[in-house]
């Protein structure tokens, strides 16, 4: 089935062409560059940046797939959660298509889509899975049996896990996003150097990524007054980001055992990140459990997930109808 993907929940503006589970194109269009100066997304800027550049992106992935309008059989579009501004961008943008092509249209959840990437390009996730999102705006744990069944075990209780490395890079001034320079630097750095707090909660499956970030806030206060030399933050950047990963893998395995679950499926920007991927996936090794990662092209925000979820939910009986609205906060019963 011949699929339009459209996801403009925040910054990254993309339309994407799926074929069953082949990706044929992924245009993705980011505007970060223009909230670098701010330390974070400017939802109106966002906003207006989907609106320049959503045609390109639809007409790229179309060319890049080597597909005409005439040819899609379903368009498929984030109906939240994200910025509504930046939302409705493409929401708007996807009915067009389906109203003016009179092909059918089904709204989905970015959360969950990230972690439908894991069925993409022959990977071979099989259901049930335990499914651990963990991007800039959200840290959660789901139960998957189907697309159309997954139940939330977890989540954070404040800053998602991406969110607190874009807060840790802007008290470093290691500029927006976060993530990239924080990963870079650790390389370099001593990852035991700092021993930051982790949050575990006792033995919930929820997060908090509030403590840390302080935490390094108050470390940083003091070093600095006898000067942050380039090493003490390679140091900072590897002891923070060891602390946030150890927590994210001791519930990951925690949700597998709790759920009986031998597949565990990981999805979000931060899924990019490889010493996530590396003691991840050595902890569920050493558990018996198989961890799924997307390929690096489809970690990041992409609306190639978002038409392999549609695609799926379609398949699964899903339409909606032209009068659905965005949602800044979207459960999959939206
Ligand atoms: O999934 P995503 O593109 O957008 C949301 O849905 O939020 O995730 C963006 C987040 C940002 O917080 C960014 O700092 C983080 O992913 N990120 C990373 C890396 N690359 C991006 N975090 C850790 N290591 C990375 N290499
Ligand atoms: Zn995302």
């Amino acid at each position: 089935m011949l699929t339009l993907g459209i996801e403009t929940s925040c910054d990254e503006t993309a339309a994407a062409v799926v074929c069953n589970k082949e990706v044929l194109s992924n245009a993705v269009s980011s505007s970060i560059r223009l909230h670098s100066r701010f330390g974070g997304v400017v939802p109106e800027i966002a906003s207006r940046y989907h609106v320049e550049y959503i045609g390109y992106c639809i007409w790229s992935a179309l060319k890049k797939a080597g597909v005409g309008f005439g040819d899609l059989e379903l368009v498929s579009v984030t109906q939240g959660p994200g910025l509504m501004g930046s939302l409705l961008v493409g929401v708007s943008a996807a009915k067009a298509i389906s109203l003016s092509l009179n092909i059918p249209i089904v709204a989905v959840n970015h959360v969950t889509a990230h972690l439908f990437s894991n069925f993409l390009n022959g990977a071979n996730l099989k259901y049930p899975f335990v499914g651990v999102v963990i991007s800039g705006g959200h840290t959660s744990i789901f139960y998957v049996k189907s697309v159309l069944d997954s139940e939330l075990l977890g989540q954070t209780n404040d800053d998602a896990c991406g969110e607190s490395f874009d807060k840790v890079a802007k008290i470093l001034n290691l500029g927006y996003p976060g993530g990239p320079v924080i990963e870079k630097r650790a390389e370099k750095g001593n990852p035991k150097k700092i021993n930051f707090p982790r949050s575990y909660l006792g033995d919930s499956l929820d997060f908090s990524f509030s403590g840390i970030k302080t935490a390094v806030l108050y470390y940083v206060r003091e070093k600095e007054k006898k000067g942050l030399r380039k090493s003490d933050i390679d140091d900072i950047a590897a002891s923070f980001q060891e602390a946030a990963f150890d927590v994210i893998v001791k519930k990951a395995i925690l949700a597998c055992e709790r759920k009986k679950c031998s597949t565990l499926a990981v999805g979000g920007g931060v899924s990019i990140n490889k010493r996530l991927r590396a003691k991840l996936g050595e902890e569920a090794r050493l558990h018996n459990i198989k961890a799924h990662f997307p390929e690096a092209g489809l970690c990041l925000d992409n609306a190639a997930m978002v038409a392999y979820a549609g695609q799926l939910l379609f398949e699964a009986g899903k339409r909606s109808s032209l009068d659905f609205g965005a949602f800044q906060y979207c459960t999959d019963d939206n």
